[in-house]
């Protein structure tokens, strides 16, 4: 069992590198679309995330409320990401937001113990 969440803990943030790092490299070109990384980083991160909210620590699970706001987080990026990625350009605001919630959701997961 311990195999199996680093294995998904090690997936989960190649997914928050490709939606973090696909953002950031996104914003400095200067045209404001949703690329692949974006989208395959917030998929990878969500459906990871699933698995890694299963008990598979042998007692010292994350508090239900934890995991509910990161799902809640996750699911809003994806959301903004999909519905939006195949339009030439996004709004800077809906933009941010997606790099915003990226890092909070990645706060949640670090600070909230
Ligand atoms: C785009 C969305 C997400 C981002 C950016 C993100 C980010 C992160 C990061 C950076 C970590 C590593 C923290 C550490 O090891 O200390 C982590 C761990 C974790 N994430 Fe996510 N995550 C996302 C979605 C989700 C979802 C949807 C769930 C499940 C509902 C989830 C559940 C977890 C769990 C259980 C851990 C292990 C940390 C612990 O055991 O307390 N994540 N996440």
């Amino acid at each position: 069992m311990e195999a199996l969440r680093l294995v998904l803990l090690y997936v989960h943030l190649i997914g928050f590198a490709l939606l973090l790092g696909g953002s950031i490299a996104q914003y400095v070109s200067g045209r404001l679309r949703i690329n692949p990384a974006m989208l395959w980083g917030s998929v990878i991160g969500l459906l990871t995330g699933l698995g890694l909210a299963a008990p598979l620590r042998d007692g010292d699970e994350p508090a239900p409320a934890k995991l509910v706001t990161k799902l809640v987080l996750a699911l809003l990026i994806f959301v903004m990401v999909f519905f939006s990625r195949k339009r030439e350009s996004v709004n800077r605001g809906h933009f941010l937001a997606i790099v915003g919630l990226t890092l909070v959701n990645a706060a949640v997961a670090v600070f909230w113990r």
